[in-house]
């Protein structure tokens, strides 16, 4: 099996250092840099934009993956691939044709993820799969870190690795909210290759990236 994805979300991070800590990740293993994009109105919470996403670009060579939290996401997506996002994912209630704004993503040229909330049926996606380069499932509801991993999400991990293995295809199914060196091994065994982790990187501060990034991997 190929070793999983550890993209650490910097929503995490020291927001006052944020090119220092996006450079102390890619050090310490990290494989992508998680952009948290919240626009205070699809999610309870706000964050950053395309400019602080380009302020950072050259602080890391690893992928940005960009996943964004905003309705209407469509008049964005330009913005942030421009700012060099190399994967940008969206939640199919952020706009009325999502298979529209995954062509647009990878027109664009960058990777078109799709992002399922809990409650999100992953169904959709079945019948364009072709359009899809990573899923992403939510364990946890979005808005804010250090949360509680939703197990009931496990089974939606497993229905998506079917549905990715039956149509022989090798895109990224990553795992977002909650993920510590407890979950990560459930998310793994579910089908899991790609892990988001805000708390369970940062905590304890730059020296302990490294060994926070191992952990996750097992
Ligand atoms: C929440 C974000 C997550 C968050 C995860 O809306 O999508 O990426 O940063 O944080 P932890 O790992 O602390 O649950
Ligand atoms: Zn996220």
């Amino acid at each position: 099996a190929k070793p999983v994805i550890i993209a650490p979300s910097i929503l995490a991070s020291d927001f006052a250092k944020l090119g220092e800590e996006v450079r102390a990740i890619e050090a310490a293993g990290a494989d992508w840099v998680h952009v948290d994009v919240m626009d205070g109105h699809f999610v309870p919470n706000i964050t950053i934009g395309p400019d602080v996403v380009k302020a950072l670009r050259p602080h890391a060579k690893i992928p940005f993956d960009v996943h964004l939290m905003i309705a209407p996401a469509d008049p964005y997506i330009e913005a942030f691939v421009a700012a060099g996002a190399d994967y940008v994912s969206v939640h199919p209630e952020a706009g009325p044709h999502l298979n529209r704004t995954l062509k647009q993503i990878r027109k664009l040229g960058a990777k078109a993820g799709v992002v399922f909330n809990p409650s999100t049926d992953p169904s959709v996606i079945q019948w364009m799969m072709d359009e899809v380069d990573l899923i992403l499932v939510m364990s946890i509801n979005p808005g804010f870190g250090g949360q509680t991993f939703m197990h009931s999400q496990l089974r939606k991990i497993e229905a998506l690795r079917k549905m990715i293995d039956a149509e022989g295809r090798d895109i990224p199914l990553e795992v977002d909210g909650g993920v510590t060196p407890e979950t990560a091994p459930l998310c793994i065994a579910a089908g899991a290759t790609a892990l988001v982790a805000g708390t369970a990187v940062f905590r304890g501060g730059p020296e302990r990236y490294a060994a926070n990034i191992a952990a996750l991997r097992g």
